[in-house]
């Protein structure tokens, strides 16, 4: 499609930034649920939660960073170390030329693992980060400056927004990549539901490469989630701050602590904002006032961990077909690659 029917009929418009920078942004009558609604409804109930997304105002993006280095976290040296070891053989499952589709935007090493692989075969490269905020930022100034044959087309959408653009762009094939076991987030439904959506999303030609962390020993996943520096405390703490900024509560945060556990049955880590007394919290931009009771759980984040079986079976009944699966052995952490 021409980027004016792309504009037209799927309702974005199109920003032009330098020759070898762009980007697509849904037209105004796109947006989404804001902030105070969705916290109003996931706090209004019995069951209160707040969603991870809204883990990410710029100091949660900057502890996030923070988390990825810590001694403890060893999902992203693990999974930078087995996408170094695998490149190689990457490439060699390309399908011709193809551009780079990252769910997320990589401002990290990662994206220039596969750039590099791509730089090293095709004359033009093409990059299209999908992220709902900041993809226009710095790190891909940096990278069109690294690398001379880039063009980034960002696309500042969710990423259920952005596959569509996607689906309908054009004929090129697509490496779309979905890395930092973040699938491991999604509510089991909702991964699943966004797996098909991915898939429904694909060409023929189109190959899928996702980021998985693999069940291990308790203790080192919930040291991964709970860190002896307490970044990961702050970091989930963090989005009551973000309440107070932005919605005017008044949540007193020496009154929550940081709670993490691994849960064996359903396979994933649980985290938890726990209110440590019995109280009160005023929320005036949701209209809302509500009580805690002492060790009441307010649910944050989930994190899958995944078996070998167990991501076969979920990826063939979402309509993949696996290409290659490689595992890192000694911290168990799974690249796989797939088609549709
Ligand atoms: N995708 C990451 C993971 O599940 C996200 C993450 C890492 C995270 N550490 C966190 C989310 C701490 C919330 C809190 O590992």
């Amino acid at each position: 499609m021409s980027t004016s029917a792309i504009q037209k009929t799927l309702g974005y418009e199109n920003h032009t930034i330098t020759p070898r920078l762009n980007y697509f942004k849904p037209c105004k009558k796109k947006t989404q649920q804001t902030f105070a609604q969705e916290v109003a409804l996931s706090l209004g109930g019995p069951f209160k939660s707040i969603s991870p997304k809204f883990f990410y105002d710029d100091k949660g993006s900057l502890l996030f960073e923070r988390i990825c280095s810590l001694p403890e976290y060893y999902l992203t040296r693990t999974e930078i170390g087995l996408l170094k070891q695998i490149t190689h053989e990457l490439a060699s499952h390309l399908t011709g030329d193809m551009r780079l589709v990252e769910l997320g935007s990589g401002s990290s090493i990662k994206t220039r693992l596969i750039l590099d692989m791509l730089d090293n075969s095709q004359s033009k490269i093409e990059y299209f980060p999908i992220d709902v905020s900041d993809i226009i930022k710095d790190s891909c100034r940096q990278l069109l400056y690294d690398y001379t044959k880039l063009h980034i087309t960002g696309i500042i959408d969710t990423y259920h927004g952005g596959l569509e653009l996607i689906k309908e762009y054009d004929e090129t094939p697509n490496l779309i990549i979905f890395l930092g076991s973040s699938f491991g987030n999604f509510e089991e439904n909702d991964g699943f539901d966004f797996l098909q959506k991915i898939n429904s999303s694909m060409k023929d030609s189109d190959l899928f490469l996702i980021g998985l962390d693999l069940v291990k020993n308790r203790d080192i996943l919930e040291n991964a989630y709970d860190d002896s520096q307490k970044i990961t405390a702050d970091f989930n703490l963090n989005v009551l701050s973000r309440m107070n900024k932005e919605l005017g509560a008044n949540f007193d945060l020496l009154q929550f602590s940081h709670v993490v556990k691994f849960n064996e049955e359903k396979k994933r880590i649980e985290m938890y904002l726990k209110s440590n007394k019995n109280q009160r919290v005023l929320i005036p931009e949701c209209d809302m006032e509500f009580s805690l009771y002492k060790n009441e759980l307010i649910h944050t984040e989930h994190s899958h961990k995944y078996s070998i079986p167990g991501i076969k079976k979920l990826f063939s009944e979402s309509g993949f077909k696996i290409h290659a699966l490689w595992q890192n052995k000694d911290m168990p952490y799974v690249l796989v690659l797939c088609s549709i």
